[in-house]
């Protein structure tokens, strides 16, 4: 079998993650004009979705490496090559911000999450999803 590519890698964690994941971001209150932080965007499924559900709003698509991020894909879309250890946006320029299995790679994790509020306006939403290692070892429970 031929070696599986970073690319192919990001696109099978969009088949498998991205139905819970637009589940959970339909169930915010979300708005038309609603601005979008999208960090560690990858092959870019959740930015494209969210531009499109966003249009009069916009979406930053940031990554520390774009190569697989499209950004004529939708009109309202910025994509930008990003180091969240080093980033900062503006305070209060989004009303949402998510991430997805990006945090497990960034040992700073809790400083970029307390700077990440400052980016939302007030009642904005910072939506984590990351992955959770169960202590299978010690659970009283058959593997
Ligand atoms: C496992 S992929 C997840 C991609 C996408 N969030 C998803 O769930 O489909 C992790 C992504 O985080 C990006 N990333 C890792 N460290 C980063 C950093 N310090 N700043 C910005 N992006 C980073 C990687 O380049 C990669 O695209």
């Amino acid at each position: 079998m031929d070696e599986l590519t970073e690319l192919d890698r990001l696109r099978l964690l969009e088949r498998v993650k991205d139905p819970d994941t637009i589940a959970f971001l339909e169930s915010l209150p979300l708005r038309d004009a609603w601005r979008c932080l999208e960090i560690g965007a990858g092959a870019g499924s959740v930015a494209y979705w969210l531009a499109t559900r966003c249009l009069e709003g916009h979406v930053v698509a940031a990554d520390i490496d774009t190569r697989h991020l499209d950004p004529r894909r939708v009109s309202n879309l910025d994509v930008q090559e990003v180091d969240i250890n080093s980033h900062h946006f503006a305070p209060s320029s989004f009303e949402l911000v998510h991430t997805r299995a990006v945090l497990c790679h960034v040992p700073a994790r809790e400083e970029v999450i307390a700077r990440a509020f400052e980016w939302l306006t007030p009642g904005g939403w910072l939506v984590v999803e990351d992955v959770y290692t169960l202590p299978v070892g010690s659970s009283p429970y058959p593997a």
